[in-house]
């Protein structure tokens, strides 16, 4: 039953019955009007660099727990600092989930950990599936918020992508869009898809050589390029993707140097786009394979940025989630 993907949870079951966000696992089905609501909250987040952060006690006395079984620094740190700056309490656990599902074992984890007053768990797992197999076994109070799954679905990176778009350009609807690379592989590419369905983009291109694209049924609604050039002219936006090595055969990982030649996004490539382009990776980047430093570290980057949105857009999901847990007075207690 775990082996099912992300596509399966429909939109229902990620609200409450009064149709509040409850767990964020996949975007797929989630209209634009809650889309456009988690983003709103995410920008009350932003303040300028010089200042403090946002700051707030919206989750005094909620316990967050961070699981994650594949390697990540900065969604794990974004949704750690996320949850502090919102007052939460906050735990990493290093437990194999997916390992556990097995033996059904995990049910015994989760009892404990909800035992303990664990209100959210942020799952990552290269398996498909440990995000929805804990939805569906936990307790009505307690959130599941995925953190990257698989190669299927990594929502919050959606939504930060899509509030570094809107800080930009502002209207989706004349935008042309380009994600670029290993779509295959990428849960990037697939949340990104996403989002930008449901927030009514122009259009939308798969840019990939024929390894590295995903099947023909899945993106349908999108354009499919194999040159990189012909994929980039007249983009407004360049979403760049990391090759994911760990997802392939070792005889499928395309050698550095020729991969670079044909599909680094360099600043002579970058000319076939608009001018006021932007260019987007969710990291970590692999400089000079992928995309040359100094269109990484140049005028029309926008990457450090997607890393600050990343923490208000995982702030905005946390107060989503648990806005409707009551705090009791101590005269309401049993
Ligand atoms: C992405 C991930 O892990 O899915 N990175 C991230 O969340 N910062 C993209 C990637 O690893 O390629």
């Amino acid at each position: 039953m775990h082996k099912q993907s992300s596509t399966a949870l429909n939109q229902l079951s990620q609200l409450d019955r009064q149709g509040h966000l409850k767990h964020l696992i996949t975007l797929e089905g989630l209209d634009k009007a809650t889309i456009t609501a988690l983003l709103d909250r995410a920008r009350s987040h932003l303040r300028p660099k010089a200042a403090r952060p946002s700051h707030s006690q919206a989750l005094a006395g909620i316990t967050v727990g961070n699981i994650f079984t594949e390697p990540s620094t900065r969604t794990r740190a974004s949704f750690e600092l996320a949850a502090r700056r919102l007052g939460a309490d906050v735990l990493n656990l290093e437990i194999m989930l997916s390992s556990r599902m097995k033996g059904e074992t995990v049910l015994d984890t989760i009892r404990t950990l909800e035992a303990m007053a664990m209100n959210v768990f942020v799952i990552r797992d290269a398996e498909p599936g440990v995000g929805q197999f804990v939805a569906s076994h936990v307790e009505d109070h307690v959130s599941v918020l995925s953190a990257g799954e698989a190669h299927l679905s990594h929502p919050t990176q959606g939504l930060l992508d899509a509030l570094t778009i809107r800080q930009h350009k502002q209207a989706f609807e004349p935008l042309k869009v380009a994600i670029v690379g290993d779509i295959r592989h990428s849960r990037v590419a697939r949340s990104g898809y996403q989002i930008l369905k449901a927030l009514e983009v122009g259009e939308l291109r798969l840019v990939a050589p024929p390894g590295l694209m995903c099947d023909a049924n899945e993106m349908p609604d999108a354009e499919r390029f194999d040159r990189l050039e012909d994929g980039l002219s007249g983009v407004d936006v360049i979403m760049m993707l990391r090759i994911q090595k760990e997802r392939m055969a070792l005889t499928d990982i395309p050698k550095e140097s020729d991969y670079f030649a044909q599909w680094g996004l360099t600043h002579q490539r970058l000319k076939a786009a608009k001018s006021d382009c932007i260019v987007m990776h969710p990291g970590p980047m692999n400089r000079e394979i992928e995309i040359a430093s100094d269109v990484a570290d140049g005028p029309q980057s926008v990457i450090r940025e997607q890393v600050t949105n990343g923490v208000a857009v995982r702030m905005a999901v946390l107060e989503a989630v648990t806005q409707s847990r009551p705090v009791l007075e101590l005269a309401q207690l049993p």
